[in-house]
Order: structure tokens, then C-alpha cells, then sequence
């Protein structure tokens, strides 16, 4: 398994929760699982030292022309039996974030798949599947198909690419080619942007890899389409029945009120007495008055045009204006995001609460602490936030796109079912009718508690997703 996030060493969104969540479910089952992620600096600095593999130091690649050497080290992933091993190689790895714009960004992940390849074969171990998520690791087919392919080791070793965001592609000037050491393999880059002097690392890999997945069931037929494909959907459509889509799965385990250590107050489906608590120690974090009948909306979230905050604009003022409600932000990002978040704050400074910035803890308090969840994602892969908020007792408002199209049900409160509240339309408009749909809807706490019960019994767990990834692994390895 590799990719460029893991929870919880390295984690900016939902690929980290993932990486980690299908790994250990694989390993429960039995499988030999190793996961591969650069040992950032952060890492180092958080006091993980795992010690070095045996021969595993200053191991030398040739890349373009020089060497680039890494040393390897190896732990377990929390909570799992399965490998952890942290390619160190500060030269490259020893940066501020995980994600940088340096002269240097494509090398950093590409030698992250070449380093994945270099320790298969220093440990004779050749894995049935390579499993790589995402435009990072997207090369790692092709090494293996060019520079690799003289190994025996790798003759029955099949690859798996997971787009967890098309929005993200990893787009390079072709002089990359030469540091990457491809150039001599320029015939089999994806051939789209050459012309324009340009790599893309993700459709490359979407080229060579055996099987494609995405996310969701929806966003493996929107990626499809002109309108999300951002450019892929033709190249798509040539790989349609290599491609399928499998609904992230859920990590119960960090994600349940029931026992969730990072909230004061825990609660269950049988007792809820723990959420009005953790309502209350919201509202004092965020320094907001405690009302049992206002609302408290939450946001958790990159705060990216993804999200689909614009929609806010003309639809949540209208509210704060008019009704007895309070907003709960965490999140950071786009500055113009930032900005209009902060205008709320200063504009409503009783009902709005923002942290801006990264908080895990914090996370799991708006999950617990909110009455409604606010999703209303322009695209999404799938999501996880949602199906975190469905276990935390707080009804979700998405859009029906991509995951959340897939895992959210739309409340009927004459019938009883559903889990929250959906819209298709991408409009303020749209929001804000849904909005006022959501008010009618609280103030029949009845329903509204037959509503909260609905999504608490929802099961995401990998137990029930996972299946799905090990009957592809199963066909690949013809086992
Ligand atoms: P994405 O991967 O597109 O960001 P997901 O819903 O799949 O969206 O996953 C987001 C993950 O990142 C969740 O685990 C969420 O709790 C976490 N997250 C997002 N923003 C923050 C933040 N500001 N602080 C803490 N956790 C965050
Ligand atoms: C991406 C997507 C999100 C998805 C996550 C994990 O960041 O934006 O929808 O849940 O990856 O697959």
C-alpha cells in the first residue's frame, strides 16, 4: 500500500484515514500487508523513530543521472499487524509540510515509488498486488513496467491505482522527465501534454496500472463524464471495465461516540444523554452560548472550491439573520474562504464559533458537539466526513454527488427513513431551501431523533467495504 498520507503520522484529509483504515482491515484478514510512506520530517519530529531494516541504510538509486540515496525504517501501523516503512531520505523528504511547491515536487513522489520497488528487492519480496493511491505514487506502473521489468521478482506482480481526487493530477513540465529518470522512457508517458511540454503524473498512471478504483460507485461514473473528469473522462472511458468504484469504509474504531477518547463526553445509540454534553462543551470551546432549542451547524473541512462553500454566500446569512442558530468552522485553506469565515465570525460574533487551522481533537468535538453537518461538496469523491457525522448522531446536508450520493438518504419524515438531507441543484438556492427544510425538520424533535437513530445504525465499516477490495486483489492474483 502506497501513497503520500497515512493516519495518524501523516494526514491532511480523508486518503490518510483511508491508507490506514484498508490496511488494517486487510490485515485483520490475514493479508501481508506492508504500507509505504515517506518518513516527513513531521514524523521525525512527533518522537517516531522506528529503527533502520537490516542492510537497509543508504540504500543508492540512480535517478537521472545521480544518486539519491534513502535508508529504511520499519514499525508497525497502530492498532494492526500490518508493516510500516518510512522511506527516510531527508534530502527530500525534510520539508515544512507534506506537500510543497518546490523545484523538486515530482522527484519527491516519484522517488517515494522507486524506493518502494528498491525495498521489494533488497527484501527478495514480491507482492501479489501494489496497491497505489493517488497522483504521488501514480508512476510506480510504469516504473515497474520500464525500469524494473528486467526483475523477475515483480513477474506476477499486478497494480492497483485508487483516484481518491481527479482534482489533483500532479501536472509537471516535461524537464521533470530527466530527475525522474523517464526520459528514456518518454514513449510510454501519457502522451496528452507532452506536446504541451508537460507531464501528468495521474494520467500516466491511469495508463499502465492492471486495475483502476475510485471512491464512490457515482464518482467512478461522474469521472467519466466531461463535467468532472477535469480532463480525464476520455482517457476514462478507454479504461471503463478496469474501473470500479468501492465506497471508502469507515474506521470505527477512532470514529464512534461509543468510545471515542478524544471527546469528554461519549454516547451511544441507546444513550444519547452524552450529545447534549458534548453540545454544550462545543458551544463553551468556541466561546458561544448554550441554547438546548438553537441548532448548531458544523463544518470540518478542507476549505477548498471542492467543498463547495460558494454556495454559502447567498444561503447561510439569510439564516443567521433570521433564526436562533449557531455555526461551528473548522477548517482551513483557500484564503478567500478564510476571509468570508471570518466576516461571519465578526459579522454574527454570538452564533459563529471558527478555529482556522488543523485540529484532529477538535474534529471529533464539532462531529459530536453539532446538530447538522454541512456538506455541500461542488465534487466528492466520496467523503468520509458525512459518514462520520451519520455515527455522531448528526445528520449530514450534502449534495448528491460522488460518495455523498451514495452513503446519504434523504429524510421522509412521513415514512421514517433516510439519514439526512440531500439537494442536486449546485445553487445558493438550493442550500437554502434545503436549509429551510432542515429548520421545519428540527422543530419535530420526534422525527428528529427517529432521523438521528436512522444514520447512527448506518454500517460503513471496512468489515463491509473491505470485501470488496480483497475479491479485486483475489482476481488479480488469480487466487
Ligand atoms: P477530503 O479528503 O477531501 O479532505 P474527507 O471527508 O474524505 O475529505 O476527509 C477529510 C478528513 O480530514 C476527515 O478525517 C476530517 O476530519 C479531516 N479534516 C479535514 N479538515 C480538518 C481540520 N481542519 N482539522 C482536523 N481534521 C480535518
Ligand atoms: C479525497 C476526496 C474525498 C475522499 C478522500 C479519501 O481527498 O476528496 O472525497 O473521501 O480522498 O478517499
Amino acid at each position: 500500500m502506497v501513497g503520500s498520507e497515512a493516519a495518524p503520522f501523516a494526514k491532511t484529509g480523508g486518503l490518510a484515514d483511508v491508507i490506514t483504515g484498508l490496511s488494517r482491515y486487510l490485515a485483520s484478514q490475514g493479508h501481508d500487508v506492508r504500507v509505504f510512506l515517506p518518513y516527513y520530517k513531521r514524523i521525525a519530529e512527533s518522537g517516531l523513530e522506528p529503527p533502520f531494516v537490516e542492510h537497509g541504510k543508504d540504500i543508492e538509486v540512480r535517478c537521472g543521472g545521480r544518486t539519491i540515496r534513502f535508508s529504511l525504517r520499519a514499525g508497525e501501523l497502530p492498532g494492526s499487524k500490518a508493516k510500516l516503512y518510512l522511506v527516510d531520505c531527508r534530502e527530500l523528504y525534510w520539508r515544512d509540510g507534506l506537500y510543497t511547491q518546490d523545484g523538486d515536487e515530482a522527484l519527491r513522489f516519484a522517488f517515494l515509488s522507486r524506493a518502494v520497488l528498491e525495498t521489494c528487492q533488497r527484501l527478495g519480496w514480491a507482492p501479489d498486488v501494489l496497491h497505489c493511491n493517488d497522483w504521488h505514487t501514480a508512476l510506480l506502473p510504469l516504473y515497474l513496467k520500464t525500469v524494473y521489468q528486467w526483475d523477475k521478482l515483480f513477474a506476477r506482480t499486478k497494480t492497483v491505482l485508487t483516484i481518491h481526487n481527479i482534482g489533483y493530477q500532479g501536472m509537471f513540465p516535461d524537464s521533470v522527465l530527466d530527475q525522474i529518470g523517464l526520459n528514456d522512457h518518454r514513449a510510454h508517458v501519457h502522451h496528452g501534454d507532452l506536446k504541451d511540454g508537460r507531464i501528468s503524473f495521474l494520467k500516466t498512471g491511469v495508463l499502465h496500472a492492471t486495475k483502476l478504483t475510485t471512491v464512490s460507485r457515482t464518482y467512478a461514473k461522474e469521472i467519466q463524464t466531461a463535467e468532472y473528469g477535469m480532463g480525464m473522462d476520455e482517457l476514462l472511458r478507454t479504461r471503463s471495465h478496469d474501473l470500479s468504484g468501492i465506497v471508502n469504509g469507515v474506521d470505527y474504531g477512532d470514529w464512534d461516540p461509543k468510545g471515542d477518547p478524544l471527546i469528554p463526553h461519549q454516547y451511544s445509540q441507546k444513550d444519547m444523554s452524552g450529545k447534549a454534553r458534548m453540545k454544550a462543551a462545543l458551544l463553551a470551546r468556541m466561546g458561544l452560548s448554550y441554547e438546548a432549542k438553537a441548532p448548531v451547524f458544523g463544518v470540518v473541512s478542507r476549505l477548498t472550491s471542492q467543498k463547495g462553500f460558494d454556495l454559502f454566500a447567498d444561503s447561510i446569512p439569510i439564516y443567521l439573520q433570521r433564526e436562533n442558530m449557531r455555526l461551528c468552522v473548522l477548517g482551513s485553506g483557500d484564503a478567500h474562504h478564510e476571509k468570508y469565515f471570518q466576516w461571519l465570525r465578526d459579522t454574527w460574533p454570538t452564533k459563529v464559533g471558527i478555529y482556522r487551522g488543523y485540529h484532529d481533537e477538535l474534529a471529533h468535538w464539532v462531529e459530536a458537539g453539532s446538530d447538522v453537518f454541512l456538506m455541500p461538496s461542488r465534487y466528492e469523491p466520496c467523503g468520509l466526513n458525512q459518514m462520520y457525522s451519520l455515527r455522531y448522531g448528526t445528520p449530514p446536508v450534502v449534495r448528491r454527488t460522488g460518495g455523498l450520493a451514495d452513503t446519504v438518504q434523504m429524510w421522509d419524515p412521513k415514512a421514517g427513513t433516510g439519514t439526512g438531507f440531500t439537494f442536486d441543484e449546485f445553487s445558493s438556492h438550493a442550500l437554502a431551501a434545503t436549509l429551510s427544510w432542515v429548520f421545519k425538520n428540527w422543530a419535530d424533535q420526534k422525527g428528529w431523533q427517529n432521523l438521528i437513530q436512522n444514520g447512527m445504525a448506518m454500517d460503513f465499516s471496512w468489515q463491509k467495504q473491505g470485501p470488496e477490495y480483497e475479491a479485486l486483489y483475489r482476481g488479480l492474483a488469480g487466487v
